[in-house]
């Protein structure tokens, strides 16, 4: 009977929220488990693993990428922002996470790391979205708990707040 080889690990690096990380895998190693499992960053989560709930969104040198959809070692080299590294450098909420927080923009918070994640892109993008763009912006990313109406709310307060220099206090 005839033995099949292990596959021979490859060394992969990254800056990953602003920290240089590497780890040895085996090259079928998809981008969300080399995150999850190889540097510990449980943040983006996996909920269909066939590119379609948006679960697993990260930010890979300035677009919104589903890690479930690319291998590890296609992001060598690369830039990557996850909801860990979402905050602001003096440890309070991102304007997203707050606004989410306020506006009830979550309900069991499954889909929210990738949400906030696809919602940063977004608003780096476009500063100030309609709804209908923040609706079409966030369309990749499922949600079956709130019904978007709250999310939207969400990201548009973060939207608000960010265009004011971070004054916004009160929840819409
Ligand atoms: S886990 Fe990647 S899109 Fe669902
Ligand atoms: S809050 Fe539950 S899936 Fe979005």
């Amino acid at each position: 009977m005839s033995q099949q080889a292990t596959p021979a690990k490859v060394k992969v690096t990254m800056k990953v929220n602003g920290r240089q990380v590497a780890a040895e895998v085996e090259p079928r190693t998809l981008l969300i488990h080399y995150l999850r499992e190889n540097i510990g960053l449980i943040g983006p989560h996996i909920g269909c693993d066939t590119s379609h709930c948006g679960a697993c969104t990260v930010d890979i040198d300035g677009r919104s990428v589903k890690s479930c959809t690319m291998f590890a070692i296609q992001a060598e080299g690369s830039e990557v922002l996850t909801i860990e590294g979402m905050a602001n450098a003096d440890g309070t909420l991102h304007a997203l996470q707050e606004g989410f927080h306020k506006c009830h923009g979550l309900q069991c918070g499954f889909c929210t790391p990738g949400m906030i994640t696809r919602a940063y892109r977004l608003l780096q993008e476009n500063p100030n979205p309609t709804d209908d763009q923040i609706r079409w912006g966030i369309s990749g990313n499922l949600c079956r708990c709130t019904g978007y109406q709250n999310i939207v709310k969400a990201i548009r307060y973060a939207a608000e707040k960010l265009a004011s220099g971070g004054k916004k206090e009160a929840a819409e």
